[in-house]
């Protein structure tokens, strides 16, 4: 803390909480586009923060990707006599087997003594096999648990980089690249404004019953997150975001 305070970590915090009108923001020293272990030290950080919000019983809900991977490397046994069930925020998204949102749950489970449920479904649904997925008894079961989940854990990625990386048809990297997309999380992609601009069609939370949950955390990091994690935070409601000194000053940079 003390080394923290020394290397002007705090003032970023503060400055980047009121830039982006969050309610927490916590910095780690760092870039994580320049330092592989960067991102450790965030999924360190949030995995301290979840840690502390936690109570009795509590749903978590978790997305996939590198960062949140780091998360659940990161995380470390919970006291005895809580209960915690992590299922997936949504189903799949395209992502390879490590950066699947699944994949992450069963581990921050197993490394949090806690419990965890999985949407076992193929990725990029049609519409008639989504709708006939939803009305699976099991898959409602998940369903429900995703909508009483108290706390979000979630990455934020640049657009493009998401896109290429889950092997999306031309036809949505130029929908993207024409709509000019800069973000992406939960399977959206969102412009400059934060207007969403694409959805993956998939089982799980949608974007507009986040605001149910009383504790969303975003981590990401990397100076090149920057336009992304300012236009995410442009939705609504107060969030907190654990990120590095490279997105952070990037992104102060720019006001
Ligand atoms: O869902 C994936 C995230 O939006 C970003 O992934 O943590 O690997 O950059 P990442």
């Amino acid at each position: 803390e003390m080394m923290k305070e020394l290397s002007g970590l705090y003032v970023l915090e503060s400055k980047l909480k009121e830039m982006l009108n969050l309610s927490e923001v916590i910095v780690v020293p760092g870039d994580s586009d320049q330092d592989v272990w960067v991102k450790n030290d965030m999924g360190k950080a949030a995995a301290d923060r979840l840690k502390r919000q936690l109570s009795a019983k509590n749903i978590i809900a978790v997305t996939g990707g590198t960062t949140l991977a780091s998360v659940a490397e990161m995380m470390t046994p919970i006291q005895k006599g809580q209960q915690l069930l992590f299922v997936p925020a949504r189903g799949g998204l395209g992502e390879k087997v490590e950066n699947q949102a699944n994949t992450i749950c069963s581990t921050m489970a197993q490394k949090a003594n806690g419990e965890y449920r999985l949407l076992h479904l193929p990725d990029q649904l049609s519409k008639e096999t989504y709708l006939s997925l939803m009305a699976e008894p099991g898959v409602k079961e998940v369903m429900e648990l995703i909508h009483s989940a108290g706390i979000v854990l979630h990455g934020i990625g640049d657009a493009k980089t998401m896109a290429v990386r889950r092997n999306s048809d031309p036809s949505l990297l130029q929908k993207l690249e024409k709509e000019k997309a800069v973000a992406e999380a939960f399977g959206y992609y969102f412009d400059q404004q934060g207007e969403v601009v694409h959805r993956v069609r998939t089982i799980g939370l949608q974007l507009d019953e986040l605001q149910n949950s009383d504790f969303i955390m975003a981590v990401a990091g990397g100076s090149s997150k920057s336009d992304a994690i300012a236009a995410f935070m442009k939705h609504g409601p107060k969030k907190v975001l654990i990120t590095d000194e490279g997105a952070a000053r990037q992104l102060l940079g720019r006001s």
